[in-house]
């Protein structure tokens, strides 16, 4: 599977804890390093990378994912716009936890939406 934004990481800590083969991205360097420390200390085998919205050859490289998670995303309406372009070139089961961010209104109304559990959206 497949995180996008994961900053610390923690559905790709308890996806790779439950078994799968993850990849954890995000474009901040800080927060990729704290996850591999953190999922090293832990001995959580997991994969993490630095990777941009705008730069994704290393997303398209392991398309399709089973699964795409991710997590408070939509801050801004620039993200909603890289994403929007992005996820339908990724594949598999989108689920997106969203808190409620003002862009996500917009967003959300390009998909079919399925509230899988508290402001947890599957995306179709
Ligand atoms: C609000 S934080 C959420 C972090 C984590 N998913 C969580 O729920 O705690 C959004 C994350 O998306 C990352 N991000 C924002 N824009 C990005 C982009 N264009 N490419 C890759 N990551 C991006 C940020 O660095 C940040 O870690």
């Amino acid at each position: 599977m497949l995180e996008l934004g994961a900053g610390l990481g923690l559905p790709s800590l308890a996806a790779a804890l439950r078994g799968a083969d993850v990849l954890a991205t995000d474009w901040a360097e800080d927060a990729v390093t704290l996850l591999r420390v953190n999922a090293a200390r832990n001995r959580v085998e997991l994969r993490a990378a630095c990777v941009r919205w705008d730069e994704p050859e290393q997303l398209y490289a392991g398309a399709p994912w089973d699964v795409v998670l991710g997590a408070d995303l939509l801050y801004e309406q620039r993200n909603a716009d890289a994403l929007l372009a992005l996820l339908p070139r990724l594949g598999g089961e989108i689920l997106l936890a969203e808190p409620g961010r003002p862009f996500a209104g917009r967003f959300l109304a390009h998909w079919d939406v399925e509230e899988v559990a508290e402001r947890v959206y599957r995306l179709r």
